[in-house]
C-alpha cells in the first residue's frame, strides 16, 4: 500500500498552499502523510533549487535539465521511494512533469531526451495522481508581485509554452491527471481535490 500524489502548475498558480493544505488534512485524519517539494526536499537538492533560482545565473538549458534531475534523483532516492516502501502517502509540491513542462515545451529541449533523463532521476517512480493547477501566465505571473526568480521572469511565451506543455500531458493521461481550474476560490479547489483523493485513499485501503 502507497500513494504518491504531486502537484504541478506554472507560476501563481497555489499548488504550495493546496498541497499543504491537503497534507495538513490527512495528518488530522492520522494517516501517514509524508510532504516534500522540488526542487528541494534534500540538504542537497536546497543548494541545487537555490543556484536554479538565482536570477544571476546564465544556466544553460542542458545544465538546468540536469540539475533539475540531480536534485530529483537524491530526493526520490532518500526520500520519496523509502516513504512509498514504508506504505505512507507521499505528496510532492512538483515532480518530474514540471521537467517535462518547464525543460521541455519551454526550453524546447528534445522531448525524449527529457523523459529519458526524468527516467534516469525517477528510477520510473510514477505519480498514482498529478493534480495540475491551471491559470494563464498572466493571472499567474500577476499573482507574484515584484521579487521574481530567474523562472518567473522569463518572457510570456516560455510560460505559455509551459501551459500548453501541462495542458497536452494531462489530456495524454486523463486518468493520471486532475485538472483544476485555479481561479476557483481556495476552498473550492481544495474541496476538488479532498475528493478525488477521498477517492484514492479509499482504493488503496487506507480509508
Ligand atoms: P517553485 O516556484 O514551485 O518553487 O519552483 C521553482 C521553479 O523551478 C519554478 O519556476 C518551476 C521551475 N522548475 C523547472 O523549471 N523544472 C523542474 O523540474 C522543477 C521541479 C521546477
Amino acid at each position: 500500500m502507497s500513494l504518491f500524489i504531486t502537484f504541478e502548475g506554472g507560476e501563481g498558480c497555489g499548488k504550495s498552499t493546496q498541497a499543504h493544505a491537503l497534507y495538513r488534512k490527512l495528518r488530522r485524519k492520522n494517516l501517514p502523510a509524508v510532504l516534500t517539494h522540488e526542487p528541494g526536499g534534500t540538504t542537497l537538492g536546497e543548494q541545487i533549487g537555490k543556484m536554479l533560482k538565482r536570477k544571476t545565473e546564465n544556466i544553460h538549458p542542458q545544465t538546468e535539465l540536469l540539475l533539475f534531475a540531480a536534485s530529483r534523483a537524491q530526493l526520490v532516492a532518500d526520500v520519496i521511494q523509502p516513504a512509498l516502501k514504508e506504505g505512507k502517502i507521499v505528496i510532492c509540491d512538483r515532480f518530474s512533469h514540471s521537467t517535462t513542462a518547464y525543460q521541455g515545451y519551454g526550453r524546447e529541449l528534445d522531448l525524449a531526451t527529457v523523459q529519458m533523463v526524468n527516467n534516469l532521476a525517477t528510477q520510473y517512480v510514477k505519480p498514482n495522481i498529478v493534480i495540475f493547477l491551471d491559470l494563464s501566465p498572466e493571472q499567474g505571473l500577476a499573482r507574484r508581485g515584484k521579487l521574481l526568480d530567474r523562472f518567473e521572469l522569463q518572457e510570456l511565451s516560455f510560460h505559455r509554452r509551459v501551459r500548453q506543455g501541462y495542458l497536452k500531458m494531462s489530456a495524454e493521461e486523463p486518468d493520471r491527471w486532475l485538472v483544476v481550474d485555479a481561479t476557483l476560490p481556495k476552498k473550492k479547489i481544495s474541496e476538488i481535490i479532498w475528493e478525488k483523493v477521498n477517492h484514492l485513499l479509499a482504493e488503496k485501503g487506507y480509508l
